[in-house]
């Protein structure tokens, strides 16, 4: 049973979302999903570096290579993120379809890595400690809701 599966299915309906409303020229529903979306994903990736990843790198007998890699992805969803936050803040739409499709594209691949190949690993190597770090988990997810 891998007791770290998390879902990120709503998080890539969100960003999806938005990509349908650049279709539609939505731009107040662009804007509000995805700025619930921006907010809450941060707070998933922060919950997983200093919860999931710390913990993984401390363990006896694993190298920081997964999560190095992770955190590079991170690096590059959030200045995707942060560049599209800037276009909406002046209204500057042209290009937003592609940067969201871009960004789209990005965590998928992203949440690939983490279900597929991450989550099972660290699952099994960090049984022993479920418990705290489940609740470490919730506790920054919910420190920065
Ligand atoms: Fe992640
Ligand atoms: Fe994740």
């Amino acid at each position: 049973m891998n007791w770290l599966n998390h879902d990120h299915g709503n998080f890539e309906l969100a960003v999806y979302k938005c990509r349908t409303a650049c279709d539609a020229s939505d731009w107040p529903l662009v804007q509000c999903t995805f700025r619930e979306f921006a907010s809450r994903y941060k707070s998933h990736m922060h919950a997983e570096e200093e919860a999931l990843f710390l913990a993984y790198d401390a363990h006896p007998g694993t190298t920081t290579d997964p999560t190095d890699s992770l955190k590079a992805d991170h690096t590059q969803i959030l200045r995707l993120m942060e560049h599209i936050s800037e276009l909406l803040d002046v209204g500057s739409y042209e290009s937003l379809a592609e940067d969201v499709s871009l960004l789209y594209r990005t965590m998928i691949k992203h949440h690939e890595k983490e279900e597929e190949i991450f989550l099972p690993m660290a699952s099994e190597a960090l049984f022993p400690n479920r418990d705290t770090i489940t609740a470490d988990l919730k506790r920054h997810i919910t420190v920065r809701d």
